[in-house]
């Protein structure tokens, strides 16, 4: 079991609610370990992959009357984790109950994901009014697979300066790559930055100009940004979540919110993020080592670093070790 005690009783998501549809079993794995999803009523239940009997993996089971069901020798266990049914012996009532009992964790669905916590949840997950808005235009990306710890992938979204060279001509222009000074602050509630402004190529109009940009790092790995047009009531509100599957394995999931969707045709803003998001997953992968680096005097850093310097700082701060160096 992990031993990032930070990483265990956060929320991480695990799959997409509509991806866990009654009858299936899901495999997923979180920080390193094994899950098995599944839907139980209106319940979805995250299981440990592994049978309290011998050890198999449930994920090429079945679910039969409500209940999973073991492939290797056929036991049902109910949505609470307790074994129900035990083929061989249709009248055998497990006597130690405490074993014959699946290790089970925290599940809740919302932003039409499921999240999981391998531990005792601390937080709650932070609210976007923006996801429960009508007026904003939603759309959704992920899963998208990082061979790297999900604080790069993180990182990489903090990070602006990287938009002038990494999406020349997509999001930003190399010839207007200067960053004025920001502000950032650390509180209960986690990072914020704000009065960023930030050069960026209109959707539109394909024109550069510059925007209003903010974020908030409620937790090690979700974070929302907020991009705002200094002329027009233009906002984009970005809800970003990494899991960590693995300390150099994770997976982006992401929410983008526009309340101007009238003027920027669905198939323009999907191609234009799928294209930045390839670009963001070749550089991020490249970068070594793939574990971020919690000692600041691994890397060299500039001014505008400020927040990532910040970001760094507090992992260590709130005890971060998986995916880090
Ligand atoms: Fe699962 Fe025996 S290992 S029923
Ligand atoms: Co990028």
């Amino acid at each position: 079991m992990v031993n990032d005690v930070t990483l265990k009783n956060d929320w991480h998501v695990v799959a997409k609610s509509e991806d866990v549809t009654p009858g299936k079993v899901l495999s997923v794995r979180l920080l390193g370990e094994d899950l098995v999803v599944w839907r139980s009523g209106d319940q979805v239940l995250a299981w440990e992959d592994r049978c309290p009997h011998r050890g198999a993996s449930f994920a090429q089971g079945w679910i039969k009357d409500d209940n999973l069901v073991c492939p290797y020798h056929g036991f049902a266990f109910n949505n609470s984790g307790n074994c129900v049914h035990v083929p061989a012996h249709p009248d055998w009532i497990p006597s130690t109950r405490s074993r014959a009992c699946v290790q089970t964790f925290h599940v809740q669905e919302r932003y039409g994901l499921v999240w999981v916590c391998l531990g005792t949840p601390q937080y709650e997950l932070p609210a976007i009014p923006e996801l429960d808005d009508p007026s904003y235009y939603k759309c959704f990306f992920g899963p998208i697979h990082y061979h790297s710890s999900a604080f790069r992938a993180i990182e990489n979204f903090l990070d602006f300066n990287h938009i002038p060279f990494v999406h020349d001509g997509r999001l930003g222009e190399s010839n207007h790559a200067t960053i004025d000074d920001y502000k950032v602050k650390v509180n209960s509630d986690g990072i914020h930055v704000t009065d960023l402004s930030v050069w960026q190529l209109n959707h539109e109009t394909g024109q550069g100009e510059y925007v209003s940009a903010s974020y908030d790092i409620f937790r090690p790995l979700t974070v929302c940004l907020r991009v705002r047009s200094k002329v027009v009531d233009e906002i984009m509100t970005m809800f970003f979540t990494v899991t960590p599957v693995e300390e150099e394995k994770s997976i982006v999931w992401r929410w983008s919110c526009i309340n101007y969707a009238d003027k920027v045709p669905e198939d323009v803003f999907r191609n234009l993020a799928h294209i930045v998001f390839d670009q963001d997953v070749a550089i991020v992968e490249s970068q070594r080592p793939r574990r971020i680096p919690l000692d600041l005097e691994a890397n060299f850093h500039v001014p505008s670093d400020r927040s990532s310097i910040t970001y760094r700082r507090w992992l260590k701060q709130q005890g971060v070790t998986f995916g880090t160096v």
